[in-house]
């Protein structure tokens, strides 16, 4: 084991990561300056050497458009000054939701944003991407991809802290994470059906709860972001005499709302992953981060 040629560095804000990486576990840390020009360019330096080694970058891309520039300039000028490897770690992989061409002329963003990434970077590690028409990350990325699921930690979250839940999707592509979730804990589940009219304007169908009666609904969804899901399960479930819900989101991204949206609403609590740094994080991923890079690196 060589304890000095992994170094791991954060652009944006994933300082938490980075400081879970360096404690004990062999990677060290490197360091990057990074400011914005008055003209709003960007200026990046590696203060740490890098020649020789394997580098990691981590960070999470909500608000994508303002970090993508600069993170493709940080993997490619490490190139530029030796470094043998150049792994990206993005808790929170962005532009997944545009997987298709729904109207004339769109683009479909997953698919360029993949081919950005994957000029750029050696290999890439994520948590639970928003994956729907894609199937998998191999289909649009050229690179090796690793995916670290979120749903173990979620389930012992759960089991810590909720008597009697009854797990539920407020739609079809959340059925792969509530099922995951909900086997090993052996809790029922159930998916609902969702319409979505608009960027604002959510309708869920919820069936039935009467089979379960004193049981803690717990809404788990992959994203939340403008809430609208969140917010129309939770106004159903409200309707059928329901308990109050805990919502858990794998990446809080919070566009335009907040914890107390939800809370208001009627929530009972709301939780997500650090994937995103928010004030709903309860679930950690740092230690299958780390387990996840040992396999891409020689450490
Ligand atoms: C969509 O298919 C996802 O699984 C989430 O349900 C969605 O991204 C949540 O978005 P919002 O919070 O804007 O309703």
């Amino acid at each position: 084991m060589n304890e000095t040629k992994t170094l791991v560095f954060s652009l944006f804000g994933a300082d938490h990561f980075v400081d879970e990486f360096v404690k004990g576990q062999g990677f060290k840390k490197g360091h990057l300056v990074r400011r914005t020009f008055p003209d709003g360019e960007s200026y990046l330096r590696y203060e740490t050497p890098l020649k020789g080694c394997e580098i990691i970058i981590i960070d999470t891309l909500n608000h994508p458009d303002d970090k993508i520039v600069p993170l493709i300039f940080a993997a490619d000028t490490a190139k530029d000054l030796g470094a043998t490897k150049v792994g990206l770690i993005v808790p929170y992989l962005a532009y997944m939701r545009q997987d298709a061409r729904f109207h004339p002329g769109e683009a479909i963003t997953s698919i360029s944003f993949a081919k950005l990434i994957s000029k750029a970077f050696d290999w890439m590690i994520t948590v639970d991407p928003h994956l729907h028409r894609h199937p998998t990350l191999d289909d649009i990325y050229t690179i090796p991809t690793q995916v670290v699921p979120a749903a173990p930690l979620i389930s012992s979250w759960i089991r810590a802290n909720i008597e009697k839940p009854l797990l539920i999707g407020p739609d079809a592509e959340s059925g792969q994470w509530v099922s995951q979730i909900a086997e090993p804990l052996k809790i029922p589940y159930t998916v609902l059906e969702k319409v979505r009219l608009g960027d604002y304007d959510v309708k869920v169908s919820i069936p039935t709860l009467a089979d379960f009666p004193n049981h803690t609904p717990v809404l788990v969804d992959d994203i939340i972001s403008t809430g609208q899901t969140m917010l129309a399960a939770i106004h159903h479930l409200k309707a059928l005499g329901a308990k109050a819900a805990v919502c858990i989101g794998v990446h809080p991204i919070f566009a335009g709302i907040t914890t107390q949206t939800l809370i208001d609403a009627g929530a009972m609590r709301v939780v997500s992953c650090n994937t995103i740094p928010h004030d709903s994080n309860q679930v950690d991923l740092s230690q299958s981060l780390i387990q996840a890079a040992r396999n891409y690196v020689n450490i």
